[in-house]
């Protein structure tokens, strides 16, 4: 977990610290990948886009989580198409391998470039999977012309029977989060539902893990100088931009809320559904 000193460097000294830490990831990855297939365990993708993802330590057991968490509440069915919002390098396309059917459809997508050549190339020989670049701005892929808050999800209207937005609304700015909302509402099939995970936390609590609040909207950051690298919503206000999108939360299971803790844990999850 991020020390607080790190959170409080200005930006040159972090985007210099991120790059060594991924300099030192990349040159790593063909050793521990070359060791994985020596000691005969499954390969995954390489430490470099795994760390891009989270803690390298947490990239499969988080995966085994979710997809525990998700047959669990029962929110899709095998021949479903699944709509993964910001797949990173597929941790849970590996997970919809094993859970979808032949007629089942996985289409995830990111705006992180090597992570899906990556995943297009892992997943080549499936014809379930399909993967795409979300071409918009955003500090981790900075200098392209379009907006995340303008994008389109690469689904038409109704075609998902199940969204997943697992660990991308704590990267999304509030007009960010309303556009991948609405994009949610529209691509989602009527009667079924999303899952989305965020750090949610109460108006009135103390938050040391998000000390910097944003000047306008109800939202509070980690990181003073990367606003995007961890974002906290306060519970109602991201409520209201559920409904404002013709969304409902028709359950919550807890993990940071109420947010007093002192790291941000496990994220909140929410099962979203048409109002
Ligand atoms: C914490 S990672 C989670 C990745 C994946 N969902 C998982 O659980 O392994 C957040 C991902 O969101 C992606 N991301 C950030 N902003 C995005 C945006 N506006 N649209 C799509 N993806 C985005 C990042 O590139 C990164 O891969």
């Amino acid at each position: 977990m991020r020390a607080a000193w790190l959170a409080s460097l200005p930006g040159f000294a972090t985007r210099g610290l991120r790059s060594l830490r991924t300099s030192g990831y990349w040159l790593g990855s063909p050793i521990e990948s070359m060791a994985r297939r020596l000691g005969g365990r499954e390969p995954l993708p390489p430490l470099w886009l795994r760390r891009h993802t989270g803690p390298v330590r947490d990239f499969v057991t988080a995966a085994h989580e979710m997809s525990s968490t998700m047959q669990r509440l029962g929110v899709f069915e095998p021949t479903d198409l699944v709509l993964d919002v910001g797949c990173g390098c597929g941790a849970m396309a590996f997970e919809f391998a094993r859970l979808l059917s032949t007629d089942g459809r996985y289409l995830g997508f990111d705006v992180h470039r090597p992570s899906i050549a990556w995943c297009r190339r892992r997943f080549a020989s499936d014809p379930r999977f399909r993967f795409e670049i979300a071409d918009v701005a955003t500090p981790f892929s900075p200098g392209r012309p379009r907006r995340a808050e303008d994008y389109v999800f690469p689904a038409s209207d109704g075609a998902a029977g199940f969204v997943l937005a697992k660990s991308v609304f704590t990267h999304l700015m509030e007009r960010e989060a309303r556009r991948y909302l609405d994009e949610i509402r529209r691509v989602l099939r009527t009667g079924r539902r999303a899952l989305v995970t965020a750090f949610l936390f109460a108006p009135s609590a103390p938050t040391p893990a998000f000390p910097f609040p944003d000047r306008i909207a109800p939202i509070r950051w980690r990181v003073r100088v990367r606003p995007h690298s961890a974002v906290a919503y306060s519970q109602p206000d991201f409520e209201a931009l559920v409904q404002d999108a013709g969304l409902r939360i028709a359950e919550m299971v807890p993990g940071f809320w109420p947010g007093a803790a002192s790291t941000p844990v496990a994220q909140d999850i929410l099962l979203l559904s048409h109002r």
